[in-house]
């Protein structure tokens, strides 16, 4: 599948940018479910779209080539994928885990693995020590989110990685805050990486979907099997909405990005924000592994307000970004994570992890990024208001 063009040509000019039958320049949506075979010894290469359908294959090659690993599987969800990579430990594992993992993936490793008697521990990755001293003699599986999700913490992917294989365990590095346009998690020597295809990667908000992609074909055979298994398989229709998103995946992250820079600067200059999280800082206590192992920082920061009521009014006076759950559209998205992507996790081990009440994580979208700055700017004025009537107080 390689070939000499650059991520941004590969986009586009990949194995399935012609249709080989009719010469349709987009991968032709198949829906059936049961595949005619003619042979009674023999079967076809597709018999049970579970098990495999052209138009879902289209996309987990293109993913396989983007993140120029071996093989790839595409899933209903993000959390359909992590939780099936999850099936390839066994019971009595146990899993060395970033603390501050997105909040469905704590859900899974804290409530379903363990009735499994799949253990865990959570911990700072960005504290290889804390990781070491983490380490137990049937831990089989570290667990990479990079950066993290909502205080954008940076673990060095190569580090643990050369830790995990010290110890005969996997690395899994969940890469949907990036994508490979950014960050390459198997050349960093991952063994497999995850998204929630949901968000950069298909970009517009209109579909959920999760993807995987292994670098060792033993790896690859044995996730298949369990792909297979579990079922939890992406449909065409949404296969092909992925594939469409991702042609745009460069443009639009080249855009966000330039934005996200203006954006933390914006706020991070601002009097009434407490703190800016961006590994695009240079004050940022990672910013050189980021800038190691990433060409850049992304398109999703996070600042925490003086208080929740400044928070609150900030909130209800922004106008131009949608207020939900989610990241990585064209649109940019303002999220609350204290009571949407972290609503799973216990109020003291979410503080705990600088998950405040007042804290708000931002996906930034392709609108002009000055409209944006006099959004933010005319909501901060209005959170002025209240802060100085409570500074009186
Ligand atoms: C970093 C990260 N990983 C995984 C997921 C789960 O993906 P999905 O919502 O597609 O199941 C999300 C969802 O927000 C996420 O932000």
């Amino acid at each position: 599948m390689s070939n000499s063009y650059t991520f941004q040509t590969n986009l586009l000019h990949n194995n399935h940018k012609l249709d080989p039958v009719t010469g349709a320049v987009s991968v032709p949506i198949q829906h059936a479910s049961t595949f005619h075979q003619s042979d009674i010894d023999s079967f076809g290469k597709y018999d049970y779209a579970r098990s495999g359908n052209p138009t879902r294959e289209a996309l987990e090659d293109v993913i396989a080539q983007l993140e120029e690993g071996c093989r790839g599987f595409a899933f209903s969800s993000g959390m359909a994928a992590i939780s099936t990579a999850f099936m390839l430990l066994s019971k009595d594992d146990h899993v060395v885990i970033t603390e501050d993992v997105y909040g469905g993936t704590f859900r899974m490793v804290s409530q379903v693995l363990v009735r499994f008697g799949i253990s865990h521990t959570f911990v700072d990755m960005t504290d290889l020590d804390a990781v070491k001293k983490a380490i137990q003699p049937n831990t089989r599986l570290f667990y990479v989110e990079t950066p993290s999700n909502p205080t954008l913490k940076v673990t060095d992917i190569r580090a643990i990685c050369e830790l995990a294989k010290d110890h005969d365990a996997l690395t899994f590095v969940d890469n949907t805050f990036l994508t490979p346009e950014l960050q390459k998690p198997l050349n960093l020597g991952a063994d497999i990486v995850l998204h929630s295809a949901t968000k950069f990667l298909s970009g517009h908000s209109d579909v959920v979907a999760g993807l995987a992609v292994v670098k060792d074909p033993e790896l690859a055979q044995k996730l298949y099997f369990l792909q297979n298994s579990f079922g939890a398989v992406l449909g065409p229709q949404d296969a092909w909405l992925v594939l469409r998103g991702l042609k745009t995946l460069h443009v639009r992250l080249d855009h966000s990005v330039q934005s996200a820079i203006k954006l933390a600067n914006f706020f991070n200059d601002h009097p009434l924000v407490k703190k800016v999280y961006y590994p695009g800082l240079s004050d940022h206590p990672q910013y050189d592994i980021q800038q190691s192992q990433a060409t850049s920082a992304g398109a999703v920061l996070s600042f925490d307000l003086l208080n929740e009521d400044i928070m609150r009014t900030f909130v209800n006076n922004v106008k131009i970004p949608v207020f939900a759950v989610s990241l990585g559209a064209v649109e940019s998205i303002l999220s609350y994570p204290a009571k949407m992507s972290h609503a799973a996790m216990p109020e003291n081990e979410r503080i705990q992890r600088g998950i405040t009440n007042s804290l708000l994580r931002l996906s930034v979208g392709l609108e002009n990024v000055d409209d944006l700055i006099k959004d933010f700017s005319d909501a901060l004025e209005s959170a002025n208001q209240i802060h100085l009537v409570q500074s009186r107080g």
